[in-house]
C-alpha cells in the first residue's frame, strides 16, 4: 500500500464490512425469526472483530501517515485522509480487551434493562449500570480531553461539541422554554381526543408510504418496514432504509415517526454514491442528522401549510373518524403542548426538558457527583422539577428508554441540538426562497429537498458541523432561531 488508491480500496473494504453489519442489524431487527439470534449475535460480532482489525492495520496506519504529509492531494482527498487518519488514531486507543469487556458489558446490561423495566424494578439493573458508568469513566480517559471528561463522550457522537457548549444551550433552554410552557399549559387546552380512535393498521400504513412519496423519498433507493422502534439505517445511498410501529389506537405515533425517519433516509440518499467507502461519503454527526429528521418532523410535518395539502387526503381515508375535525384543529392537536412522562411521546416544546433530565444525569454521573443507585430518586425529583411531572413507576421513569443498556452516554443532547440546527437551516432555507412555505401548501417540496441536498447531504463530511452551520447561514448554532420559531407558531396557537 503505497498511495491514494490504495487507500481508498482499503477504506472501501471496511465500509463494506460495516455496511454488512448493518444489513444484519437491519433484518434482525424486522425479519429475522426468534431462533435466529444465537448465531446472528456470533457473525455480527465476527463481522465486528474484521472491522476493528482493517481499522487498525499497521500498514494502513503508515499509509494514512503518509498521504497526510503528501502536498500533491487535492482538498477533497487531503480531507478524506485527514478525516480517516483521526478514526485511526481513535481506534488505536482501544485495546482489545476493552472491545471484549464493553460488549459482554452491554449485552448483559441490555437483557438486566429488559427484565428490570418489564418488572419495574430498577434494583435489577443497578450493578450492570454502574460497570458501564465506570467503563464510560475509564473510556474519557483513554480518549483524553481538555476541560470535562464528558466532551471525549460528546465528541463520539458530535465532534467539536463540549460540555461548555451543552451547558450554555441548555441555560437557554432552562431560561426561555421552562417559563414559556408554564405560560401554555394556563392557557386554552387543545383537543387532540381524535387522535386517539381507532384507525386502521392497513390503512395506516398505506397513508405513511404517501406521505414518504410526498417528501421525495426514493422507493428504488429504499423500503419502509415495521419494527417494535423506530429506527433508518443505510447501506449505501443507493439503499437507505425506514421503519415505522403503527399503533391503532393512535395515529399520531406513525405519522410523525414515520415523517422523522423519512428525514433521516433523505439525508442518506443525498450522499453522494462516487464518495462511497470515504469519510466524504458519510454524514457528519448526530445532531446534523437529527436536524434533518426534526426539520421535516416538525418545521414541516407540524406546519400548517403541510397539513393544508395532506390533510384532504388523511380525511378521505379515515372519512368517519375525521368527519368533524377541521384541519386547523388537526394541526394544532399535531402541536398540543403538555408535559408527560414519556420522552419519545413528547411534544416538540417539552421534548428537551426531557433531554436536559438526561444530560444532567449523565454529566453527574460521569463527574462521580452522584450514585447509579440514586437514579430513581434523581430522575422522580428532576421530572418533578422540570415538568411538573409525579412518575409513578421506575418504568416510565429512569427505565424508560434503551440508550445507558447499550452503553450510549453523551448521545442525547445530539437530539435537542438537531432540533436547534434545524430551526436555523429552515429559517435560511425560507429567507432563501420566499416562497418555501406556498410551495409546501402546494404539496410541493422539490426545492425544500434541493436546498437541503445542495447544502447539506452532498457535501458529506466535507465540513465539520459548526462549519457547515457557518457556511450556510453566516453564524455558528445560535439558539434565537428556535426561540423565534416557537414564539411566532406558539403564539398563534394558543393566543398567548
Ligand atoms: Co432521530
Amino acid at each position: 500500500m503505497n498511495n491514494y488508491n490504495d487507500y481508498v480500496k482499503h477504506s472501501k473494504k471496511i465500509t463494506d464490512v460495516n455496511m454488512s453489519m448493518a444489513v444484519l442489524g437491519w433484518d434482525q431487527e424486522t425479519k429475522m425469526p426468534k431462533n435466529g439470534s444465537r448465531f446472528r449475535a456470533q457473525q455480527l460480532s465476527t463481522l465486528a472483530e474484521i472491522s476493528h482489525e482493517l481499522s487498525t492495520n499497521k500498514e494502513y496506519g503508515n499509509l494514512l501517515n503518509n498521504l497526510n504529509s503528501d502536498d500533491s492531494l487535492n482538498s477533497d482527498q487531503r480531507r478524506n485522509i485527514s478525516l480517516s487518519l483521526k478514526a485511526f488514531n481513535k481506534s488505536k486507543k482501544y485495546k482489545s480487551e476493552f472491545i471484549i469487556e464493553e460488549s459482554k458489558l452491554v449485552s448483559n446490561a441490555f437483557q438486566k434493562w429488559r427484565l428490570a423495566k418489564e418488572k419495574n424494578d430498577f434494583s435489577i439493573f443497578e450493578s450492570s449500570l454502574t460497570k458501564l458508568v465506570d467503563l464510560r469513566i475509564k473510556e474519557c480517559e483513554i480518549l483524553g480531553y481538555e476541560n470535562h471528561p464528558y466532551d471525549a463522550l460528546l465528541n463520539q457522537y458530535e465532534p467539536g461539541l463540549t460540555t461548555n457548549d451543552v451547558d450554555k444551550i441548555f441555560s437557554n433552554v432552562k431560561e426561555f422554554l421552562v417559563p414559556f410552557i408554564k405560560r401554555i399549559s394556563k392557557s386554552n387546552k387543545i383537543n387532540d381526543s381524535f387522535y386517539y380512535q381507532k384507525y386502521s393498521h392497513n390503512k395506516q400504513w398505506d397513508f405513511g408510504i404517501e406521505l414518504l412519496k410526498k417528501m421525495e423519498y426514493n422507493f428504488d433507493s429504499g423500503r419502509q418496514d415495521l419494527s417494535a422502534h423506530p429506527f433508518s439505517t443505510h447501506f449505501s445511498p443507493e439503499d437507505t432504509r425506514v421503519t415505522t410501529r403503527v399503533d391503532e389506537d393512535n395515529l399520531s405515533e406513525m405519522i410523525w415517526s414515520c415523517i422523522h425517519e423519512g428525514g433521516h433516509a433523505l439525508y442518506e440518499q443525498g450522499i453522494l454514491s462516487e464518495n462511497y467507502g470515504l469519510p466524504l461519503g458519510e454524514t457528519i454527526s448526530l445532531g446534523i442528522h437529527e436536524s434533518q429528521s426534526r426539520l421535516w418532523e416538525n418545521n414541516v410535518g407540524r406546519s400548517l401549510e403541510f397539513w393544508k395539502y395532506n390533510y384532504e387526503s388523511l380525511k378521505s381515508i379515515f372519512p368517519n373518524q375525521l368527519s368533524d375535525v377541521t384541519v386547523d384543529d388537526f394541526y394544532k392537536a399535531a402541536n398540543n403542548v403538555k408535559p408527560s412522562l414519556i420522552r419519545t411521546n413528547a411534544d416538540e416544546l417539552t421534548y428537551h426538558l426531557h433531554v436536559l433530565i438526561r444530560y444532567e444525569i449523565e454529566k453527574a454521573l460521569i463527574e462521580g457527583k452522584i450514585m447509579v443507585k440514586d437514579l430513581p430518586e434523581i430522575w422522580n425529583l428532576k421530572y418533578n422539577e422540570y415538568l411538573g411531572v409525579e412518575v409513578p413507576s421506575d418504568a416510565l421513569g429512569v427505565l424508560q428508554d434503551i440508550h445507558w443498556s447499550h452503553g450510549n452516554f453523551g448521545y442525547f443532547p445530539t437530539y435537542t441540538i438537531g432540533s436547534f440546527y434545524a430551526a436555523q437551516f429552515f429559517n435560511q432555507a425560507k429567507i432563501e426562497n420566499p416562497n418555501l412555505l406556498k410551495e409546501i401548501e402546494d404539496g410541493n417540496n422539490k426545492n425544500l429537498l434541493n436546498w437541503l441536498r445542495k447544502n447539506i447531504h452532498n457535501n458529506g463530511k466535507r465540513l465539520d458541523a459548526d462549519k457547515l452551520c457557518e457556511k450556510i447561514s453566516g453564524e455558528k448554532l445560535n439558539f434565537k432561531y428556535f426561540k423565534e420559531y416557537v414564539i411566532e407558531k406558539y403564539s398563534k396557537i394558543y393566543s398567548l
